[in-house]
Parts: C-alpha cells; structure tokens; sequence
C-alpha cells in the first residue's frame, strides 16, 4: 500500500510542476478545451431540474478503471431516464481516452471532463479511518421519488447528512431508509464486514463500480450477503 501511495505522491509532484492549464480539460460539442471555459445554458433542463444523469470513470497511473462498467451503467442511466446517449460507446471511450492523452492528469475521475481525482479518504487517512455517523434527521430519498440506481444530482439528502455529520463533531455521513436500513452516503456506497461475512445495501443505492471491485475477489462473493438488509 505505501508503495502505491508514494508513487501517487511522485506523479502528483509531476503534475504540480506543471501549468494548471494543461491539467484540466473538457469535451464540448466535439471541441475539446480547458475546463474553465465551458458554460451551461440557464435554460437547460439538467441545469433547471437536474434532468440528467452522469458518469464517472476514474483512471489510476494513466489507466482507465472498468471502464465498460462505467459506461454500461451510464446507457442503463440513460435508458432509465428515457434519455438516448447521444454517441455510440466507442466514440465515448475514444473522446474519453483522448482527453487523457492531452492532459498531463496521470489519476483523474472523469466526467466528460478530467479533473484530478478525489478520494473518498485521502492516502494518509487511510490507515486510521475517519469518523462517521449514522444520519438522524436526514433519510436517503426513496427509490419511489428518484431512482437511486440512475446517478444523479440530487443531493440535497446527502449534503444535510453531511451538515449533521458536522453538527455531531464528525465528518462522514451514513444515511438509512428511514426504516432502519443503511443505504449510502455522500458519493460512496456502505460495505461492512463482520464474522468474515460483507454486508451491504441491498437496495436504494447506486450500484457502484468501486463496491462491484471490492466484492468481487474470489471466495467473497459467496459469503456475500447480498440479499439481505443489514439491521442496525
Ligand atoms: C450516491 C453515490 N453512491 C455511491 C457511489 C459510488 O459509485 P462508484 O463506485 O461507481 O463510483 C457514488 C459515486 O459517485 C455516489 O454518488
């Protein structure tokens, strides 16, 4: 792990010796420019009622992560929302792994733009871990009002949660289904693992590549318990 970390580190320092303008990019109306630049009509209906649905793959040391995945979930998104993804899956790979190319971005999470990537946890909390808490006045919005397995933004649930985890001292909030079920939180989905057995959502959450990754190791997914909702 610390020498994943370190090299992390070393293609960092090569990314900040860089110019900023080079690091970000965007691909807009099949012109690709500097992430600042684009901006979003007033009237759009993604932007007037976050009628959309997203994706993001990441890249680790210039390597595109199930990639695939990503982009199968984004169709199914799509789909869902009676939307049509307005380019063939190859064409998105392709702008995708151009817009690599022309940055100096080695680990990104990418939108239909590169931005460098986020963690859930930065490197060095990982080893500690951070604090949590599990959501009180705040519940994840139910499946019946917005589909939790098309990504989206709305986040107004997981930014209260968010602000109560701030309130009670602590930094991550786990939000339940009102009824006692944990269910995600804000940009990561809730793997436990008690007596050698993971537990997690079994429903109203996205399902996320990451937890697909960290499912799927052999001799795991047996013990899974996929199918049931872990009681608090
Ligand atoms: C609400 C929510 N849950 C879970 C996840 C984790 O998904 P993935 O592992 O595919 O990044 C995300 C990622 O952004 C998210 O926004």
């Amino acid at each position: 792990m610390e020498k994943i970390f370190a090299a992390y580190q070393e293609r960092q320092n090569i990314l900040a010796a860089n110019s900023p303008l080079r690091k970000r990019v965007a691909w807009v109306e099949e012109e690709l420019t500097p992430l600042h630049e684009p901006r979003i009509p007033i009237l759009d209906q993604g932007f007037m009622h976050s009628d959309l649905t997203y994706d993001i793959p990441s890249v680790w040391d210039g390597r595109f992560f199930r990639l695939d995945d990503h982009i199968t979930r984004l169709e199914t998104s799509c789909t869902k929302l009676r939307m049509k993804l307005p380019l063939p899956r190859n064409e998105v790979k392709q702008i995708l792994v151009g817009m690599m190319a022309r940055s100096v971005i080695r680990d990104a999470r990418n939108y239909m733009f590169i931005q460098p990537y986020v963690w859930c946890i930065e490197p060095e909390m990982q080893p500690v871990g951070r604090s949590g808490i599990i959501a009180r006045t705040v519940r994840r919005v139910p499946p019946g009002c917005i589909d939790p397995t098309v990504k989206n933004l709305q986040w107004g649930d997981l930014v209260r949660g968010l602000f109560e985890a701030s309130d009670r001292g602590a930094e991550y909030s786990f939000l339940t289904d009102g009824d006692t079920n944990l269910t995600e939180g804000s940009g990561f989905d809730i793997v436990l693992v008690k007596d050698n057995i993971l537990y997690t959502s079994a429903g109203g959450v996205l399902e996320g590549v990451t937890r697909n990754s960290a499912l799927e190791p052999a001799g795991l997914r047996l013990r899974l318990s996929w199918h049931l909702w872990k009681r608090l």
